[in-house]
């Protein structure tokens, strides 16, 4: 008798009980994934932070992916090859399909430097819960800002593979919304933003769940 190892193609998906109407409901809020792309120090953890915080002060639940944070763990084996930063690129699209599933509005912030890579994660989250965000901010501004000394050591020919300076970085050619942090706050970045996602993910007034049943 042969015996076959058990593979990927056995696995069967299991259907729950909670439909995403219901946690529309539970949430009062439509899930969105809010994709920000652009150079390093271009402003995307700063926005994506302080639009988190408006969010969660007016009541509505949600969740920063940030590429420095989320290469700390998940993709701590991944480096900044081509085919690394499309897995990177891959991973974080899918958490964020997670997260909109479960509810939660998702802002993301990676450099995310190629056009396909951004095509694809579209494509995963699903594009009607995808905003594209361009944070174009000169490189000029980036490189002044250098918070981390990664541009003079780049210039310098220390390291390679460094976007924007020997690495490709591919603008969107139609992003949903462009912002410029050199000549704007973090709060008017933020307040930009929000008002976009506001209108994305409002519910109808009233519907939202506030009476539950006992759990006895
Ligand atoms: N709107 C803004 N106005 C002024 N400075 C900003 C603005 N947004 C970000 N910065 C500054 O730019 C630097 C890089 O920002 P950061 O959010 O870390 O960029 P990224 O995540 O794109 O690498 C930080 O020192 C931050 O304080
Ligand atoms: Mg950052």
């Amino acid at each position: 008798m042969s015996c076959d190892n058990f593979k990927p193609a056995d696995v069967v998906w299991h259907d729950g009980h909670v439909q995403p109407e219901d946690r529309r409901r539970l949430f009062g809020q439509r899930p969105l994934t809010v994709w920000l792309t652009g150079l390093s120090a271009s402003g995307k953890s700063t926005l994506a932070f302080t639009l988190e915080r408006r969010l969660v002060d007016i009541g509505h639940a949600c969740y920063v992916l940030d590429g420095d944070n989320i290469r700390h763990g998940l993709n701590k084996d991944l480096e900044f090859s081509h085919r690394d930063r499309t897995e990177n690129i891959r991973r974080i699209a899918e958490v964020a399909r997670l997260m909109n599933n479960a509810g939660l509005i998702v802002i993301t912030a990676f450099i995310s430097p190629y056009r396909d890579d951004r095509q694809l994660a579209r494509t995963i989250v699903g594009a009607e819960n995808f905003v594209e965000v361009y944070i174009n901010t000169p490189i000029e501004t980036c490189e002044a800002r250098d918070p981390k000394g990664m541009y003079k050591r780049a210039r310098a020919g220390k390291i390679s593979g460094f976007t924007g300076v020997n690495d490709p970085y591919e603008s969107p050619g139609t992003p949903d919304l462009t912002i410029d942090t050199s000549i704007a706050s973090p709060s008017e970045c933020a307040g930009k933003v929000l008002a976009e996602v506001m209108a994305r993910i409002a519910v109808p007034e009233g519907d939202r769940q506030h009476t539950f049943r006992d759990f006895r």
